[in-house]
């Protein structure tokens, strides 16, 4: 069974004339112990998304499942709070520099009050401290006297001190350098293989992506065009998005570097969608059903879902 299912999700900004749809109908599915990369363009919705899976954002519609309960407005209830956390890009502004360590890993337990009480002992704080890479000498250090990475670790260590179900990281490994970033990824990784949590990772970086998710979901303009298992999506993408999203990431063997397919004109203005398919005025297969019909996700093998008439 999914740990985590989202259905026909919507999130609209505004109203009337200037309504931003932010997220158009997403459907997707994660399974425990499982991360899904989520990738696309700035603006395409990823952040709102990942707010709505952890009740940060209400949704405008839609269905968001956990262990096939519907908890879309409900992720506030103390049954639910504990079971997803969010790790955000820029630490520092999600971390209070003038907080202890210690202080900032208790807090999590203190705010679930008593069904977790347990989890704030001081030895949950050390091994969860230890788990992200951290010795006891830092639980009397502030967070603002900490460096990027240590405070990354830091809020990851308190994401896990409530023990969730399923972690959402946007793009948290884009504020640190490379070394930094390859050891938070093989942390993460870790952590995964000891406790199971799921994650929805976030990323603009598609080498990333790669390294740490089992499957992949593109977006664009608040639909997931493409989803599709890592190593498949990055060998033969399908949908001409994701051939050029992907066209721009060097690979290791050269022979296999594609050349760089550059799109052509701009995003629509999320105010004034086309009709039809919201990629046409970029897409080199564009054919005339694509001006008057909208693709929907179907499936391609079976464990692939693409959203284009061209290669259904
Ligand atoms: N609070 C808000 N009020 C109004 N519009 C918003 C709000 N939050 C997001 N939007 C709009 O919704 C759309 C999706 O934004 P979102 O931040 O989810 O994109 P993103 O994919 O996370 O982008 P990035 O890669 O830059 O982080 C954008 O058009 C954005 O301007
Ligand atoms: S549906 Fe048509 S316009 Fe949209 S991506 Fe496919 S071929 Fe291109
Ligand atoms: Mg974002």
């Amino acid at each position: 069974m999914s740990l985590l299912e989202v259905r026909e999700l919507h999130k609209s900004f505004g109203r009337g004339a200037d309504e931003i749809p932010a997220v158009r109908g997403v459907d997707l599915e994660l399974a425990p112990g499982e991360t899904l990369g989520l990738v696309g363009e700035s603006g395409c919705g990823k952040t709102t998304l990942g707010r709505m899976i952890v009740g940060l954002s209400a949704p405008t519609s839609g269905q968001i499942l956990f262990g096939g309960e519907d908890v879309a407005g409900r992720l506030h209830e103390p049954r639910y709070r504990s079971r997803v956390q969010m790790v955000f890009q820029h630490p520092q502004s999600s971390l209070n520099p003038r907080f202890r360590v210690s202080t900032t890993l208790s807090e999590p337990a203190r705010l679930l009050a008593s069904e977790s009480a347990g989890a704030s002992s001081s030895e949950s704080i050390r091994e969860t401290l230890r788990l992200v890479g951290l010795g006891e000498e830092y639980l009397s250090r502030r967070s603002g006297q900490l460096s990027g990475g240590q405070q990354q670790r830091v809020a990851i260590a308190r994401a896990l001190m409530s023990a969730p179900d399923l972690i959402v990281l946007d793009e948290p490994t884009s504020s640190l350098d490379q070394s930094i970033r390859s050891r938070i990824i093989s942390l993460l990784k870790d952590i995964q293989k000891s406790n199971s949590v799921s994650y929805l990772f976030i990323s603009h970086d598609l080498s990333t992506v790669r390294r740490i998710a089992h499957r992949v979901a593109v977006m664009y303009l608040g639909r997931i065009v493409e989803i599709s298992e890592t190593n498949q999506l990055f060998d033969d993408p399908k949908h001409p998005y994701t051939k050029a999203l992907l066209s721009a990431v060097p690979t290791l063997d050269p022979k296999k570097d594609t050349e760089r397919i550059i799109l052509e004109g701009e995003t629509p203005n999320p105010t004034q969608l086309p009709t039809g398919c919201s990629f046409q005025d970029r897409c080199s297969l564009v054919h005339e059903a694509c001006r008057t019909q909208s693709p929907s996700l179907a499936n391609l093998g079976s464990s692939r879902q693409v959203e284009c008439f061209a290669v259904q």
